[in-house]
């Protein structure tokens, strides 16, 4: 896997001219604003990175877009990969472990997410908090490399407090309504039923989504610094189910794009 690791790291650093210092994955429905604001453009397609896994979604690219933001070297995953596509956990750490090998310190995520919480509506953004892994997999599993990271690694601020704090700063700033709560991760692609609903709502969460948790255990493990933040594309209410379209939540996402886009490009000035 090390060696795997520096292939796609080397293949990568041979077509940049400088260190990324900020990481960011674009989740579904979320890319094209954050890709226009990337100024200096390099474009890799997963595809011709030795190992790199290919994105099978629609809705998502598969490229990585290099590139400066407010004045920082960026690397961004246009098209992330979802457990639910088949890939292994290993497979979905891979890219984040190279962003670290390639200088990031800082990750920035963002995801589609059905709302859970009564209070809340769809449209709305919420910083992630904390989470709850319901996936059956963890991409630590197996051999550790402690060159990446401890075999047990803290999960006690999986999402860093000081970068939450400068993100609700720039949301009040800017008048952004952003929520701040706990996101449960399932392994899809089916939606949850009522009953799913009223017992994720019982542990605790806040929004439910197929993503996230995977890149930010393997984050934590090199020790990088995460930053999420969900767009809450749906209603998740038991009493009052209504089918969930994947069409509707890509429009609701794209409704939230430009403020989540404000909220990320004034994060990165911010670093
Ligand atoms: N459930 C799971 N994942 C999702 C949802 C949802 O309601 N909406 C967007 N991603």
């Amino acid at each position: 896997m090390l060696q795997q690791l520096k292939e796609a790291t080397d293949f990568i650093r041979r077509r940049i001219k400088h260190k990324p210092e900020v990481g960011v994955i674009l989740g579904t429905g979320l890319g094209n604003r954050f890709v226009k604001a990337i100024k200096r453009q390099t474009i890799i397609n997963y595809n011709v990175i030795p190992h790199f896994p290919i994105s099978t979604v629609a809705t998502h690219k598969g490229q990585l877009v290099v590139g400066e933001v407010n004045g920082k070297q960026v690397i961004t995953m246009r098209g992330r990969l979802h457990y639910y596509e088949g890939y292994s956990m290993h497979q979905i750490a891979l890219p984040i472990r190279v962003m670290k090998m390639l200088g990031v310190e800082v990750l920035l995520i963002s995801n589609a997410a059905g709302n859970l919480n009564p209070n809340w509506k769809k449209g709305e953004l919420m910083l992630l908090d904390d989470h709850v892994n319901l996936m059956p997999d963890n991409p630590l599993r197996g051999e550790n490399y402690e060159v990446l990271g401890p075999r047990f690694p803290d999960m006690s601020e999986p999402y860093s407090q000081p970068l939450q704090k400068k993100l609700s700063a720039i949301a009040r700033k800017k008048k952004i309504n952003i929520h701040r709560g706990i996101y449960a991760a399932v392994q899809g692609p089916s939606l949850e039923t009522r009953a799913e609903y009223r017992y994720l709502r019982t542990i605790g969460a806040d929004a439910v989504g197929m993503s996230t948790v995977p890149e930010v255990l393997a984050a934590r493990h090199c020790g990088m610094a995460c930053c999420a933040v969900s767009v809450l594309t749906n209603d998740c209410n038991p009493d009052k189910p209504a089918a969930v379209k994947l069409e509707s939540i890509v429009k609701v996402a794209g409704k939230a794009e430009k403020n989540l886009v404000t909220l990320f490009t004034g994060l990165i000035a911010s670093l």
